[in-house]
């Protein structure tokens, strides 16, 4: 059964801040004592570096991280060759496109987007734009973020070579029909980029059910450390694919002439001394989330949400921009208040939440602004804590934001 109380217990920025309301997790995830502790043990006990040592602690620390890696493969159902260890999403995104447009994109080729994307699901792809010549289409919204399959068949055409998009929305927390898109994608010849920075550890994923080429999330989104990215991609797609970022670890031989094999996937993108207490982290958070349950977290996101929307919705001050949208994200403004004075004032109230634009520079041609305020919730928040948020959020006003500052 899902308890939250009980999950409250496991965190110790929870214990260490009673009093903070913690709506940011969108930004990055509290890390249960698991996950701290497994952290510490590394550097306690056996630190030393990886794929380098025939030591024994560096041979501990090897199997450690190997671990992570077949965690990883089995909270997203793949094969352990296809999880590859970079440092976020974003390195993810763009060693996808870097390698993608070494062998497969060129010049007129199109990448369908959306306008809900966050910059690292559009500036690598705009970047081959002036550098290769690829085309950039934009795949219809709905003005919460969501697909219409039909709308989308509609716009391919025999250019069309790869759709990239993110799972769930960092702004609308729109949830968008995955498989089905990869179906419409496969069927029309083109591979499929999944962006899983806000649907990991959020929704239980299964990269085969969904028979994406390639998803990316990050491990402090899932309750796992800073500075971990995991990058999925269909072993045939990446055992050529051209890695970005060249060193040591990742090659199998070069000479004096220049010439370099490089090693095998995964290992082939993962040059340099790895963030080995981040990728043991990792798999201390995995197996974290697979106890509770990733359906359960899930309908908790849920319920967390429509609680909120439900004591929101009538506020007179308040506009709400993603009312309908199953993840656990409500992104509003108060009305005729700077976003970013919102957020000080509630911080002064002890609510932590973004506001901005979030990333996503091009999703005001969708909503009409540019400037919000996004409530980010997760399995160790309680409706209590939304009570306060939504009693804090109704008496508002223009003169406390400005009183913050005075
Ligand atoms: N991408 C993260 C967010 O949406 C940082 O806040």
């Amino acid at each position: 059964m899902f308890d939250v109380e009980k999950i409250r217990q496991d965190f110790a920025m929870i214990k260490n801040n009673p009093e903070l309301v913690y709506f940011d997790n969108g930004a990055t995830t509290y890390k249960p004592d698991v996950v701290i502790d497994a952290v510490n043990e590394y550097y306690s006990f056996y630190n030393s570096n990886v794929s380098r040592g025939e030591y024994t602690i560096a041979i501990k620390a090897d199997q450690a991280y190997d671990n992570t890696r077949k965690l990883i493969s089995q909270l997203i159902n793949c094969h352990t060759n296809e999880v590859c260890f970079l440092a976020n999403v974003t390195a993810c995104l763009n060693q996808i496109a870097y390698g993608l447009s070494k062998n497969y994109l060129s010049i007129g080729d199109k990448v369908l987007l959306t306008l809900a994307e966050h910059a690292s699901n559009l500036l690598p792809w705009y970047r081959l734009q002036k550098d290769i010549g690829i085309q950039i289409d934009y795949i219809p919204l709905d003005n919460q973020g969501n697909i219409d399959l039909n709308e989308f068949e509609k716009i391919f055409d025999k250019d069309v070579k790869l759709v990239a998009i993110s799972y769930v929305g960092n702004v609308l927390g729109n949830i968008q029909p995955i498989k089905k898109i990869t179906e419409i994608a496969h069927k029309n010849n083109a591979l499929i980029v999944v962006d899983a920075a806000q649907a990991i550890g959020h929704l239980k994923i299964d990269v085969e059910d969904l028979d994406v080429d390639f998803l990316c999330f990050s491990a402090h989104k899932m309750l796992g450390p800073d500075g971990v990215g995991v990058l999925y991609g269909k072993y045939n797609l990446i055992e050529n694919m051209e890695p970005l970022i060249l060193g040591g670890g990742m090659n199998a031989r070069f000479d004096k002439q220049g010439n370099v094999i490089y090693k095998e996937a995964p290992y082939r993108f993962e040059a340099g001394t790895p963030n080995i207490e981040g990728v043991i982290g990792l798999a201390a958070a995995g197996e974290y989330l697979m106890n509770i349950g990733l359906d359960n977290i899930h309908q908790y996101d849920i319920e967390l949400k429509k609680y909120m929307i439900d004591k929101m919705k009538d506020l007179y001050n308040v506009e709400i921009y993603n009312p309908d949208n199953d993840s656990a994200i409500v992104s509003f403004n108060i009305k005729d208040i700077f976003a970013q004075d919102v957020a000080t004032y509630l911080s002064t109230r002890n609510i932590a939440v973004r506001s901005g634009n979030h990333c996503a520079k091009i999703l005001h041609n969708l909503i009409g602004t540019d400037q919000s305020i996004r409530a980010s919730l997760y399995l160790y928040n309680t409706k209590k804590e939304i009570d306060y948020f939504v009693e804090v959020v109704s008496k508002t006003t223009l003169e406390d934001t400005i009183n913050v500052f005075l």
